[in-house]
Parts: structure tokens; C-alpha cells; sequence
């Protein structure tokens, strides 16, 4: 608790109210100011507590809901008023309209107990003192998500492939799945990476075998998805790369075959990351020196787009896109000490506005709903985080990215990009899993229609 931020505002405040009073004499002033300020803290805290969690369903009371009083009943949320994910009525659905509410019984694994995890992402090891965050389920408005089963998704993984391709929040994904499934499998040594590369600090691709399922979950870093390259001869001196905008990274040739397909895209798709590193944008031989990003961005993701149409059989391969996961830096950004560790709490604000101001979300949305628009046979899955995860601020790595022994990072040296695991992309997968269910359901039942 020592961490949270309002009681250290307090705290302060009281410090300063009695500094004007000498020390032992009983002055109903401080004892009246000290009451107050007490319980305008509980207030406060009680009233953050509920609107973050209008619908909390508490399996077990918790100790802070006990804590302040919230125990079941009233404020406790009815899942049988909801229909369920596959019964009759939640066809129209949208799963990723909804609120985050407390539960108990999360989260659905331990970081220690999985071995398939960065550093980085391992918060709680790495000395982040709350665990509040691992706490929250994701509650659509019109149904409930079915309960994420790894045997169900092994057995139906089975001789196939998952393949993720996208920047490092596409690998924090990744590692989240890795962990999600590998609880239902007691032997570890039957999970490993076919190549024998260790997870850690790794550049290109892994492929992780489930051996008992002859089933692989792969990660290809593409963190533009296009091909990044030498720039072509002739080209001005202060260009040292290109992106070619109209071609696919060198490793998708190995993503194409896969039975889902992940992508993600936009943490690149910045200043530093392209232009000031002297990396311009190309088509076809030609370097376009004045293209901005969000043109850029938007002929990558149309490229995107028309390679899946020639190059994936879309009958075959689920094919989805995660839409952006916002960043949280507050005070700055990652360069210049923007912060987030003070962050316990979602932020229920309107992630509307932010939906609107993600040129990296609306991009996406845009060229997606207009290709959409033009081919029936058309059938990607969007995971629609964007606004969800905005509300996340709480989620982050933070100070606790660095292994045990280095311990906190700096205060300036904070990560608001990537997430705490257990956490947030594993809610991501809970939706993948429920919309890949729901694509399986579909096929069973066409193929039945036609045979
Ligand atoms: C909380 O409520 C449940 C029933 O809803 C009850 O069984 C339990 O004893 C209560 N716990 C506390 C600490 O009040
Ligand atoms: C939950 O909702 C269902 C359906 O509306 C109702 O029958 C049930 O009594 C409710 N349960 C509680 C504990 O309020
Ligand atoms: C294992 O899965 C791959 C596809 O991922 C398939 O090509 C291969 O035939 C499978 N092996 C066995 C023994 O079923
Ligand atoms: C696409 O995949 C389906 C299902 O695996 C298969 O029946 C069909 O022949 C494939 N189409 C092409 C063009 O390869
Ligand atoms: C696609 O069609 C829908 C419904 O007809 C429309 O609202 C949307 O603006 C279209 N999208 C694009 C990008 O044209
Ligand atoms: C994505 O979800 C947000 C809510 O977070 C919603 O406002 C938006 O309309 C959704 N977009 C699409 C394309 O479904």
C-alpha cells in the first residue's frame, strides 16, 4: 500500500497540517484534520474502488473488497444474467465493448510457474510490489467469454500451427499464450523451441513444439510487417534504409501456411524508429523523401491486406489482427522520463477519445473495413484491444522490467510500452481463443451442411 498514490498524498498532507502545531500539545485542530483527512481517504478510495469496478464478481471475498466493506450481494455481479458466449442470443455480441471487473479467481497463471517468459514481463519477480493488476477479467456487456481451457485449445491445436508476427507487444502475446497453454501440460521438457534457441533477448523467429500435440506457437518479428532493406543505388547519402512499402518482410513466406495467423503493428511507426534513424520509405525503386508516417503506415497495412488476398487461403487459416495497445507514458515519454509506476488502478475514462486520436488504430480499422467492404470471401478477425487496453494504465512493467537481482530501474528510465505477465495480453488471448472457438464452430457446422 505504501506505493499507492493517494495515500502518500495524504500522508504528505497531514504532515504539513501538523508541522504548523507544536508536537505535544493536544489540539482538537489536528485531531479533527487528522479524522477528516482519514476519512476522505476511505471515501476517496471506496468511490475509485467502485467505478473502477461497477460490476465486480468476487468469488471469494478479497481482502481489500472485505477491507472496505464491498463483500458479494449487492455490488457483486450476476453472470447468469448474461447469456453465454456460444447460446442463443450472444450471436450479436460485440466482445470488446465492456468493463474490466475484479475477480478473485484470476490470474490464470504464475510467472514463476512458466518458463516461456522474458524477463522483462516477469513484474512480480522483479520486485513490483502489488499484484492488483493480474486481478482484472474482462466483462463484455452482452455475454460472457467462455472460461480459457488450454486442453480444449491444445486439442484443437493439434497438428497445427499459430503463428505470431508483429513487434515486441506481438511477442509479449506470444509469451502470454506460451504460458496460458503450457499449464495444462505437467511435463514441461515436452515444450521447447525447435531450434533449441533460448527465449531471451531473441531477434527473428522462435517456434515453441507442444511435442504431445505436434502443435507449434511461433513468433516472427516484423515490427513494420513490410520489408525493411538497403536502400537502392542512387539514393540520397543521409538514407542508410528503406522501408519498401509495397513488400512483405523477408520471413513471411514462413507465416503464410500457418492455421492462425496474428499480426499486429504501430509501436514502429514513429519518428525515432524510421526517419530519424535515417530510414525513408521506398516504392518500387524509388525513395519518397517527403512521405509521412501515417501515409506510410496506411500503404503498409494495404499491402498487408492485398498479401493476405493473394497469398493466404483464407478457408484454411484464421487470420486476425490485433489492433494497438496505447502506451502510458505520463511526464514524457520513453526517451525523456515518462512514468507510469505509480499506476495501481485502470483508468475507466473515455477510451473513446483515444480511439480517436490512434492514428495506429484508425489506420487499421480503415483499410480493413473497406476491403471488408469490397470482398464477401473476406473473413479476418479483429481483436479490437485498442480501447479496452487504453484503460490499462495499471499494466505496465514500469520500473520492473530488470532481472531480480539488478532490481528497480531508475525512475526515469520507465517501460510504458510493454506489459506486466500475468496481465493484459493474456485478456487478448482470452478473446483470440473465443473468437478462435467461434470460427471452429462455424466450419464444423459448414462442413456439416456440405457433406
Ligand atoms: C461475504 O459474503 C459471503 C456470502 O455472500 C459470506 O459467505 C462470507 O462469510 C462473507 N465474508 C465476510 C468476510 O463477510
Ligand atoms: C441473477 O440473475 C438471475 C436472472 O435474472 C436471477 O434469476 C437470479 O436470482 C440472480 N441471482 C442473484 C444472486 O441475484
Ligand atoms: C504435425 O503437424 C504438421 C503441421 O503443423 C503436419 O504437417 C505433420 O504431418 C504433423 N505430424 C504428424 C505426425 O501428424
Ligand atoms: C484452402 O484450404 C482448404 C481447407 O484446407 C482446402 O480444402 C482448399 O483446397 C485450399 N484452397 C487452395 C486454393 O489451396
Ligand atoms: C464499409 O461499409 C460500412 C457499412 O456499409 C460503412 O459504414 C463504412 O464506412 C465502410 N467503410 C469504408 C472504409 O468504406
Ligand atoms: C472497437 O471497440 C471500441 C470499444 O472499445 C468500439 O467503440 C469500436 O467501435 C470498435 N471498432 C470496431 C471496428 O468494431
Amino acid at each position: 500500500m505504501s506505493e499507492n498514490p493517494s495515500p502518500r498524498f495524504f500522508n504528505l498532507k497531514i504532515f504539513k497540517k501538523l508541522k504548523g502545531f507544536k508536537p505535544f500539545e493536544p489540539s482538537p485542530g489536528v485531531l479533527g484534520c487528522f479524522f477528516f483527512t482519514v476519512c476522505l481517504f476511505l471515501c476517496l478510495f471506496l468511490l475509485d474502488y467502485r467505478t473502477v469496478n461497477k460490476v465486480p464478481r468476487l468469488h471469494q471475498p478479497s481482502l481489500l473488497a472485505t477491507w472496505i466493506g464491498i463483500n458479494g450481494s449487492s455490488l457483486s455481479y450476476n453472470k447468469s444474467e448474461k447469456v453465454d458466449f456460444f447460446g442463443k442470443g450472444a450471436e450479436s455480441c460485440d466482445i470488446f465493448d465492456g468493463n474490466w471487473v475484479w475477480d478473485e479467481s484470476y490470474p490464470l497463471y504464475e510467472s514463476k510457474d512458466c518458463n516461456f517468459l522474458d524477463e522483462g514481463f516477469r513484474c512480480s519477480e522483479n520486485g513490483r510490489p502489488d499484484n492488483f493488476y493480474t486481478k482484472w477479467r474482462w466483462q463484455p456487456k452482452g455475454c460472457n467469454l467462455p472460461r480459457f481451457d488450454a486442453k480444449t485449445m491444445l486439442e484443437k491445436l493439434r497438428n497445427r500451427r499459430v503463428v505470431f508476427v508483429g513487434d515486441s507487444i506481438g511477442r509479449n502475446q506470444w509469451e502470454s499464450l506460451l504460458c496460458m497453454l503450457s499449464s495444462a501440460v505437467p511435463d514441461k521438457s515436452k515444450i521447447y523451441e525447435v531450434n533449441g534457441n533460448p527465449i531471451t533477448k531473441h531477434m527473428g523467429f522462435l517456434i515453441f513444439k507442444f511435442k504431445d500435440f505436434n502443435c507449434t506457437i511461433e513468433y516472427y518479428r516484423a515490427p513494420f510487417l513490410v520489408f525493411q532493406g538497403r536502400p537502392p543505388s542512387g539514393a540520397p547519402r543521409n538514407v542508410k534504409l528503406t522501408l519498401r512499402l509495397d513488400q512483405m518482410d523477408w520471413s513471411s513466406a514462413q507465416w503464410k501456411g500457418a492455421d492462425v495467423l496474428v499480426f499486429n503493428s504501430g509501436h514502429w511507426w514513429i519518428y525515432e524508429k524510421t526517419i530519424r534513424e535515417g530510414c525513408y520509405f521506398q516504392q518500387g525503386g524509388e525513395v519518397d523523401m517527403t512521405m509521412n508516417i501515417e501515409t506510410a503506415y496506411r500503404r503498409s497495412i494495404s499491402t498487408l491486406v492485398d498479401w493476405i488476398g493473394h497469398e493466404v487461403n483464407m478457408t484454411k487459416t484464421h487470420v486476425v489482427f490485433r489492433t494497438y495497445a496505447p502506451v502510458h507514458f505520463r511526464g514524457g515519454d520513453w526517451k525523456t522520463g515518462g512514468n507510469c509506476h505509480l499506476e495501481k488502478l485502470p483508468n475507466i475514462g473515455s477510451s473513446q477519445e483515444s480511439l480517436k486520436t490512434s492514428f495506429e488504430y484508425n489506420t487499421v480499422i480503415n483499410v480493413l473495413s473497406e476491403k471488408q467492404n469490397k470482398s464477401k470471401t473476406w473473413n479476418l478477425d479483429l481483436l479490437n484491444v485498442t480501447g479496452m487496453t487504453f484503460q490499462r494504465r495499471d499494466g505496465h512493467s514500469s520500473l520492473y522490467y530488470l532481472g531480480p537481482k539488478v532490481g528497480p530501474a531508475p525512475l526515469h528510465r520507465q517501460d510504458c510500452s510493454h506489459w506486466c505477465l500475468p496481465g493484459v495480453p493474456d485478456t487478448w488471448n482470452e478473446l483470440l481463443y473465443a473468437t478462435f472457438l467461434k470460427r471452429e464452430l462455424a466450419c464444423a457446422e459448414f462442413s456439416k451442411l456440405t457433406s
